[in-house]
Parts: C-alpha cells; structure tokens; sequence
C-alpha cells in the first residue's frame, strides 16, 4: 500500500462506521438534495444537509421540511442544526427523526452569517464552550444517533479557541469536530490555517476532520499528510465539479483513472451531470425553484472551459427545464466545433 493509500480509509463515528472518509461539507444554497445526490454518485463518502434552523424544525416551517429531504442514494447522511438553545436542539432532533432517519447529526457553530450569529447561533456560539458543551449534552441525551459539531478557529484573530470549543463538544458528547480553521471575521476570505487542524488532531481523543482550500486531489492528500486529521469535508471545491469525490479517491489510492483532473473532465461529461442534478432538483423542488436554483451551479460547471461567458450569460436567465437543454445543446455543439 502506497503512503497515500492510508490516507484513505473507514471512518468511526461514535457507534457509525463509515467506509471512507472524503465528505461533502454543508453548504448553504448549495448541498440540496440534487446536489447531494450528484455528489454520491461522483463518490462522496458523506453528505450533510445544509444548515437547518431548530427552531424551524419546531415550527413545522415548509422550508425547513424541503431542506430534510433525503435521497436514497445517501446512505450515510448528516442534518445539520443551527440554534443558541439547548431546548431547541434537543426538541428538534427528536422532531426530525419522527420525520426521517440520519446517520449523524451535526451542530454549527462556524456560520458567519448575521442572520445566523445575531440570535446567537453559527459562529456566535464560539464566543461561549459552555453553550456548546449545553447543546451538545441535550442533542445527546435526545438521540442515540452520533453527534458531530463544526466549528471555526475562532470568533476573530484575537480570539483564537478551537481547542476549548472542541472539548467542549466531546465533553458534551460529540463524536467527531470538524474544524474550518478560519475565523468568523475572516469569512471565506484568505487562507485556511491548517496549523490549527494539527493542533486540534494532537490533543482530541474523537476523530477530528478539516475543511479549508481543498480544490484539487492534491490538497486533499496534503491536508491529510500534513494535518494528520482523520478526514476531510470538500466544499467550495466541489461545486461545479463533484468529479473531485471519485479524482481524490483515485489519487489517494494511487490508481488514477484517465480523467483524474477536473481540467481533464470532458465538456460533454460535466453538462450531462449538471443536466442531471437538474432533473433530481426538479424532481425535489419543481420545475420553477430547480431553474433558479441550478443557475449558479451551472455557471460553476463551466468555470474554467473556453467560450463559456455566453453561455453563462443566458444561462442565469432560463427559466424552464426545456430552455436549459437548448441552451446546453446549442453550447455543446459550439465548443466541439
Ligand atoms: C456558500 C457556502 C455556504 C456554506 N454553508 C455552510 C453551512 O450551511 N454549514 C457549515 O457548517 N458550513 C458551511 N460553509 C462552510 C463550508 O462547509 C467549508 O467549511 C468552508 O467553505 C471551507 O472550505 P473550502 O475553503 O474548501 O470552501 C459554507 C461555505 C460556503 C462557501
């Protein structure tokens, strides 16, 4: 076995095994069950929902029910929840297990969001372990299903506790703590310090995970060589190229297959998946929200392909299912001309 090769492998989670340990991470607006399901099939290990509201959850909302969508091909399947209270997330996870069956549950404690850390959930509750620890504690005592937080390096440059705010979730009863080693205040901007994912993997006893600038096959390898973290959860990365799942395992197990690189994914191959996805989300979200929807996904699996701008500028405008496929149709016989 190559040095890589043990760099991917089963994954334990509590009382879940999972058999690899390449994630897709949460993504708000992004991770909906079409997307998800591309991703399975492209050879994510895991996915999660995108962050759910427990109050939502509470309140019955008609959103909140469409984003615990799940697709059958998930067979291992994260919700993550967001709130400031420990009743709330107790009472919310039991709610969503009435409703459907997750192999994990997740807490966020990285969103940046002011909607989000203005009421105290997200980002906001790194400002308080004890609140972590509390929300945890009660999503555990209200579940047997395993338990996983994600958190940021800290609020801001000053305030740097991933350490602390990680014990405190296992002190709770997580299972696994994925880090994004950023701070609230830096958003999605700079780079990710994956120092801090070392650190954290040198000091926590559950399996620790990193998520930061993970775009090719190779930072996937280099975050798990350097970091020694136990997994990865992938996630600007792979919208718009979900071909990444199967390209990192390959790289990882060092049998590239022929289209190993996202550059090497042929034209034809990246619009008859994102057509795909488009057909799942239709079927999930109705004609008219999946259009809208697909738009920026679309745009995404074109980046980088030369002749794409006109396309992407008729693309934001369709509306109907019909109008993607002339568009994709009219693309794909200009650029293989
Ligand atoms: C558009 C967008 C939405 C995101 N939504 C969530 C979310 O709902 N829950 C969460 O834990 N992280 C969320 N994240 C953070 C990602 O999961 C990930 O940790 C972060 O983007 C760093 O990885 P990257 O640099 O590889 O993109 C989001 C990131 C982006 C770009």
């Amino acid at each position: 076995m190559s040095r890589a090769a043990s760099l991917y492998h089963p994954v334990t989670i509590g009382t879940v095994r999972i058999p690899g340990n390449i994630f897709l991470a949460p993504m708000a607006g992004y991770t909906d069950v079409a997307f998800r399901t591309v991703a399975v099939r492209e050879g994510a290990d895991c996915t999660y929902t995108e962050l759910v509201s427990a109050e939502g959850v509470l309140r019955n909302s008609k959103n909140t029910h469409s984003l615990l969508r799940r697709s059958p091909e998930e067979i291992y399947w994260g919700v993550q929840i967001f709130t400031s209270s420990p009743y709330a997330a107790g009472k919310a996870v039991e709610r969503i297990q009435s409703l459907t069956t997750p192999t994990l549950f997740d807490l966020n404690c990285g969103c940046p969001v002011p909607k989000v850390v203005q009421h105290g959930g997200g980002a906001a509750l790194l400002k308080d372990p004890s609140l972590i620890y509390l929300i945890v504690k009660t999503m555990k005592e209200s579940t047997s299903i395993p338990i996983t937080v994600k958190i940021r390096s800290g609020w801001d440059a000053e305030s740097i506790n991933y350490r602390e705010t990680a014990e405190a979730a296992v002190l709770g009863g997580a299972s696994l703590v994925c880090l994004h080693p950023r701070t609230r205040t830096q958003g999605y901007g700079g780079k990710s310090n994956w120092r801090h994912i070392s650190d954290l993997k040198s000091s926590l006893s559950v399996p620790v995970f990193g998520s930061g600038d993970l775009f090719t096959p190779q930072d996937v390898a280099r975050m798990l060589e350097i970091t020694r973290c136990d997994g990865v959860m992938i996630a600007r990365g792979a919208v718009g190229n979900p071909f990444i799942f199967t390209q990192v395992k390959a790289f990882l197990q060092g049998t590239p297959p022929p289209n190993v690189f996202v550059e090497n994914v042929s034209v034809e191959k990246r619009l008859a998946v994102a057509l795909t996805q488009l057909d799942l989300a239709i079927e999930a979200m109705g004609e008219s929200l999946a259009c809208r929807e697909m738009r920026k996904h679309f745009c995404s699996y074109v980046k980088g392909i030369e002749g794409s701008a006109g396309f992407r500028n008729r693309i934001v405008h369709a509306e109907t299912r019909e109008q993607y496929y002339r568009l994709v149709a009219e693309f794909t016989r200009s650029s293989s001309s």
